[in-house]
């Protein structure tokens, strides 16, 4: 079977063709960052509209890149939230205006579940499985029980973990999105440097909070300054606390759900810290846990192409009338 997927949730417009296997033939992600950066973060307004200006010239790319035409696609699977609205409607409807001309059977996607479901395009981890998404919308921990089965166990109360890099970037003046300087910056620096707190971490439940983190890392910069020679300490602890957490959290979870396989997924899994500190914690815990290659964490069309296919595996796909939605719900 050869499935397109569409993901247009917030600042990417993605289309990718995925032939079961898996085999990526095409994965077009066109970055909208040059647009909003002056911004320092994502205006959903310009964002809707680049999407309308570019889907078809990036479905029209994925199709050539896959040396593939229309009648080829068995599936259509396009993410319909959580993301921005407005943004995500443009490819929601993009894709129903191939469903209705094609009659090509469609899955509604959702992009948290697909930021998890793209280690299938490289891995076959085990189910059941804890799933860590951490992105710069999202700072969630699901249980997956089996494909297309999955309970939402923890998020964030306020900022998400990306989020969190992205807001001090800025306070920074690194620019945007700001993961990628942090953790460039932070490489020259001592991780036990500065005693950032570790929000949330003895409460008994899966959540995150990294709000007061971003406070008290300005705090410390408006109380002792900072200086060139001081910045990676500052950032490889502010990134130490965040990576922290993120571990030790997930690790919890996994051994109070009695499971024993991680996936780890979205933009800051693509962190080399991160990265780093769950293959320690793999080792020390005889648990196992997976990460996509770094360009598979960021958003694409591909993950969003592979969880469709588990839908359509088991005939699950979405009427003509589905909606797009910003949130996603606590189950
Ligand atoms: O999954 P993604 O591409 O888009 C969303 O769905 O949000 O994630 C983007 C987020 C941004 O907040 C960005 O700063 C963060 O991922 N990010 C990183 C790194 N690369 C991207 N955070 C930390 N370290 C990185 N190397
Ligand atoms: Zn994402």
């Amino acid at each position: 079977m050869v499935i397109l997927g569409i993901d247009t949730s917030c600042d990417d417009t993605s289309i990718a063709l995925l032939r079961e296997g898996p085999e990526i033939l095409s994965n077009v992600v066109s970055s909208q960052v040059e647009l909003h950066s002056p911004f320092g973060g994502i205006v959903p307004e310009l964002a809707s509209r680049k999407h309308v200006e570019l889907i078809d010239r990036i479905y029209e790319r994925a199709l050539s890149d896959a040396h593939a035409a229309l009648d080829e696609i068995e599936c259509i699977a396009v993410t319909n939230g959580p993301g921005l609205i407005g943004s995500l409607l443009v490819g929601l409807m993009f894709a129903k205006g191939l469903y209705l001309s094609t009659s090509t059977p469609m899955v509604a996607v959702n992009h948290i579940e697909a930021h998890a479901m793209s280690i299938f395009l490289e891995q076959q981890p085990v189910f059941p499985f804890i799933a860590l998404i951490v992105s710069g919308g999202h700072t969630v921990l699901l249980l997956f029980e089996e494909p297309c089965r999955y309970r939402l166990i923890g998020s964030t109360r306020d900022d998400a973990a990306g989020e969190a890099f992205d807001k001090i970037a800025k306070y920074l003046g690194l620019g945007y999105p700001g993961g990628r300087a942090i953790e460039e910056i932070a490489a020259a620096g001592q991780p036990d440097a500065i005693p950032f707190p570790r929000p949330m971490l003895d409460e008994n439940n899966y959540d995150f909070s990294f709000s007061g983190l971003k406070t008290a890392f300005i705090n410390r910069v408006k109380k002792h300054g900072i200086t060139e020679s001081s910045r990676p300490d500052l950032l490889a602890s502010f990134q130490e606390a965040i990576c922290d957490v993120l571990c030790r959290k997930t690790i919890k979870a996994a051994r109070d759900h009695g499971v024993n396989s991680i996936v780890v997924g979205g933009g800051v899994a693509s962190n080399g810290r991160l990265r780093a500190l769950f293959s320690e914690w793999a080792n020390r815990e005889k648990i196992s846990v997976l990460l996509p290659s770094r360009d598979l964490c960021t958003d694409n069309a591909a993950m969003v192409a592979i969880t469709g296919s588990f839908y359509a595996e088991r005939n699950l796909f979405s009427p003509e009338t589905v909606r797009g939605f910003s949130r996603m719900a606590r189950g």
